[in-house]
């Protein structure tokens, strides 16, 4: 029975590029919804055809969700929620909470009354708000809901890395922890280049260069861009979170989970290491901090609870 996975928002260019990411490497059918008429479904369609000629076994349908009906998205494996509202040049991701958190309200209960058993990773933003709000919204126990943001500022700062070193991509795996925003917190101690830690290879003013471009890597593509954000990092990303969990691989990467005490924090989401698989979340990893990385994260998190607060929840 091949897998299902559902991308809320998949008229949009995060939410198709992953559809087709998921198809490329036929990880599961693909159903796409999203408020918009006709996109959807035209969209899924040349997806669909694409798939004689890449040689995927898998299915693509889209609907439009304006009259409010969910069915066809019923029984998915995996929910993807990327609906939202994109950030325009000079906005910040907190600019969007209070329409986002409007559009998370709307679509995540219907869509997860006919998948109870789904996994559902979040993507809109600003993503820790979003995300504990999808968390509250959806009543699924906290090892269903997951945020995507760690892997794709990961993968940003593992991007500028292998750039200033003129290595391998394969080579190098950072880890950014806490909020999507300005107050992430990039580790260079846990950030390896062929299992070197990145501060045996580069002097700290050309890592901190690294780690301010990290915390910009979004606006830095919305102001090239003029009209929208970045997708293609953000979709590749959430697709190596799918396939993690439907191939079950206990994976460890950074993502927005619900923390009960890990890392000293309670009732937030926030990106910390975890081991991702069938289940979703499996385990919290909890690494060892200096004082100054350990501020840098409640510092963050102080920022997510800012905008929380603000949520009627
Ligand atoms: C980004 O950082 C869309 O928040 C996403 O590009």
């Amino acid at each position: 029975m091949r897998k299902k996975v559902t991308i809320v928002g998949g008229g949009g260019a995060v939410g198709a590029t992953a559809a087709q990411r998921i198809i490329d490497r036929e990880l599961a059918d693909v159903v796409l919804c999203d408020v918009v008429e006709g996109i959807p479904a035209g969209r899924a369609l040349d997806m669909l055809e694409s798939t004689p000629i890449i040689g995927s076994d898998v299915h693509a349908r889209g609907f439009t969700t304006a009259g409010g009906d969910y069915r066809d998205t019923a029984g998915s494996d995996v929910i993807v929620v990327t609906a939202g509202f994109p950030r325009k040049p000079g906005m910040s991701r907190s600019d969007l909470l209070q329409g986002n958190y409007e559009i998370i309200k709307a679509v995540v209960p219907p869509v997860v009354k006919h998948s109870p058993d789904a996994i559902l990773i979040v993507v809109t933003n600003p993503l820790d708000a979003m995300a504990y709000a999808a968390f509250k919204l959806s009543g699924f126990p906290k090892h269903r809901v997951i945020g995507m943001a760690g892997v794709l500022d990961s993968g940003r700062m593992s991007t500028f890395v292998a750039q200033a070193l003129g290595v391998s991509v394969a080579n190098v795996h950072s880890l950014v922890l806490g909020g999507h925003g300005d107050t992430m917190v990039p580790l260079p101690r846990y950030t390896t280049v062929a299992s070197i830690p990145l501060p045996e290879l580069l002097p700290k003013e050309r890592i901190e260069a690294i780690i301010q471009r990290t915390r910009d890597g979004g606006a830095e593509i919305v102001n090239l861009n003029r009209t929208g954000g970045a997708f293609y990092a953000p979709s590749a990303a959430v697709v190596e979170m799918v396939e993690a969990i439907l191939k079950d691989q206990k994976k460890i990467l950074p993502c927005a989970v619900y923390l009960e005490g890990e890392f000293g924090l309670r009732d937030i989401f926030m990106g910390v290491p975890v081991k991702l698989g069938a289940r979703g979340v499996e385990q919290i990893v909890e690494i060892r901090l200096t004082a100054d990385e350990d501020a840098m994260l409640q510092k963050s998190a102080a920022s997510i609870r800012e905008l929380v607060k603000a949520l009627p929840l």
